[in-house]
């Protein structure tokens, strides 16, 4: 399904997500002639405003959250929007929108909304034709809380539209670094032929962030860590280190791929998962309270989780892959490692030179670096003793490509799916695989009557994630 829309119909227009990032994005790819000239936005969300109004509302959004540089010709930009107020959830205001769409030759439509709006959303849209021919739709998280409750949701969208026309998000996969990650695999011959078993001890997945709750109070106490990160943005991660060669990079043959490791991966055992909660403590050296404090009650939702999951298949048999991610963690930073095995023999032992296992350091955020650690020999005669040590070979991605704007995830993103391109869109089945393996984690957690350990805000979580690598005599990376 790969033609230009030429209307965008934005659901959810004045929410949060559209002022930070779908409508910055828009701006700066209209900056960039990156938009065909065609192109009509139609916004819609429930608030009653004037076409004028919601273009002054966009225009405030724009100076709050796109930088200046990235701004073009604002007015130009801001020509291209038009609003209906609609209220999702009843037929008025459909007939209007439609009638605002009018003739178009491709429609997008991008539900930046309560996932219970998109039913009633598309029954609506459907009456009044809008889901028709070619029209394609976008959909942002959280995709059900489950695997019953996500069937459910793409059983009410799979009425209006065919797969090939369903968009589902997962922003992680819009950031430069993480396609980076398909190019480092794919467009490279030195690793594939030790991205495996036999050379790779582990992997280590970090998403670590500084904040706290935020203003989703009702979201994400409902939500947690797992089903917020370690369900969508993790496991997609997950798929694209561990995924064989796709055959092209194109949206089936990628997505055949990932979806294989997503139902590989092995049921996880209880003590095989650690839970955490924050309590007050101190982040960039500025206290902060704790969860329950911010919630304003009691609460067992998990803000930590840790985990140790298995990759069932040939090349990744007995290669634990430790996943973790928290809220008020030290520092931000997303990073993926691959800690290579040991040399099988060292020929400098009996000088009294130690090696170590090479190290590959993927950073997705904050900074874009690659890094991988290799043993060098400390530069000297060695009188008292031969002297290695892991020296890093560095890729500092901004300093590579110093003359290349880098672009927000929502960009790529917005820009596929005017395109129709579905690569980087999560399809039905990894959904319901991610699901499936979170599905059975919370089970676990409800038989055993899990409850998340305290770790003061500002650490690295509980001390049982630390014994959970430990045990296997596993570190974690810059703890
Ligand atoms: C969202 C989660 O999907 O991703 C948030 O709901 C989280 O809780 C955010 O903060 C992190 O995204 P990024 O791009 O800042 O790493």
């Amino acid at each position: 399904m790969n033609f230009t829309a030429d209307r965008l119909l934005l659901f959810g227009a004045t929410g949060d997500l559209s002022q930070r990032m779908l409508l910055p994005s828009l701006c700066a790819l209209h900056a960039d002639h990156l938009l065909d000239p065609d192109l009509r936005i139609v916004a819609t969300a429930r608030s009653e405003m004037s076409t004028r109004e919601f273009r002054q509302f966009a225009r405030e959004a724009l100076e709050k959250y796109l930088p200046t540089n990235r701004r073009g010709p604002m007015a130009d930009f801001l020509n291209r929007l038009t609003y209906v107020p609609v209220d999702a959830t009843t037929p008025e205001g459909y007939d209007e929108l439609a009638k605002e769409v009018g003739e178009y030759d491709g429609l997008a439509i991008f539900l930046s909304t309560a996932p219970s709006l998109f039913e009633p959303t598309i029954s609506n849209l459907e009456r009044v034709g809008l889901t028709k021919g070619s029209a394609r739709i976008a959909l942002e998280k959280p995709l059900g809380t489950d695997l019953g409750s996500s069937c459910e949701i793409n059983d009410a969208v799979a009425k209006a539209f065919s797969e090939d026309r369903i968009f589902r998000i997962d922003h992680y996969l819009g950031k430069e670094t993480v396609q980076n990650l398909l190019a480092l695999r794919f467009a490279n011959i030195l690793l594939e032929p030790v991205w495996n078993s036999n050379y790779v001890d582990h992997v280590q997945i970090t998403v670590a962030e500084t904040v706290g709750l935020e203003s989703r109070v009702a979201y994400y106490d409902d939500s947690g860590a797992l089903r917020d990160m370690v369900q969508n943005h993790m496991l997609q991660l997950l798929a694209l280190v561990a995924m064989e060669p796709p055959t092209s990079f194109d949206a089936t043959a990628v997505r055949d791929e990932k979806v294989k490791v997503l139902r590989a991966l092995r049921p996880a055992k209880a003590e095989e998962v650690v839970t955490g909660q924050y309590r007050a403590g101190a982040v960039d050296s500025q206290s902060v309270p704790g969860y329950d404090e911010e919630l304003g009650k009691d609460s067992d939702t998990e803000t930590y989780v840790a985990l140790k999951a298995h990759v069932d298949n040939w090349r990744w048999r007995g290669v634990p892959f430790y996943l973790r991610h928290g809220k008020r963690m030290p520092k931000r930073v997303t990073e993926i490692v691959v800690q290579f095995k040991c040399i099988p023999h060292s020929i400098f032992e009996g000088r009294g030179a130690k090696t170590e296992p090479n190290r590959l350091v993927i950073e997705i955020q904050p900074e874009e670096n690659i890094q991988l650690t290799m043993m060098a020999k400390v530069p000297g005669l060695g009188t008292d003793g031969l002297r290695l040590r892991p020296v890093p070979l560095d890729i500092a991605m901004p300093d590579a490509f110093s003359d290349v704007v880098r672009r927000i995830a929502y960009e790529r993103l917005l820009l596929d799916l005017v395109h129709g391109d579905q690569t980087l869109f999560v399809r039905r089945d990894e959904v319901e695989a991610q699901w499936e393996f979170i599905d059975h984690i919370r089970a676990v957690w409800a038989e055993n009557d899990t409850e998340p350990k305290a770790y003061a805000a500002g650490t690295w979580g509980p001390s049982a994630a630390i014994a959970l690598a430990e045990r296997d005599g596993v570190t974690w990376h810059d703890d």
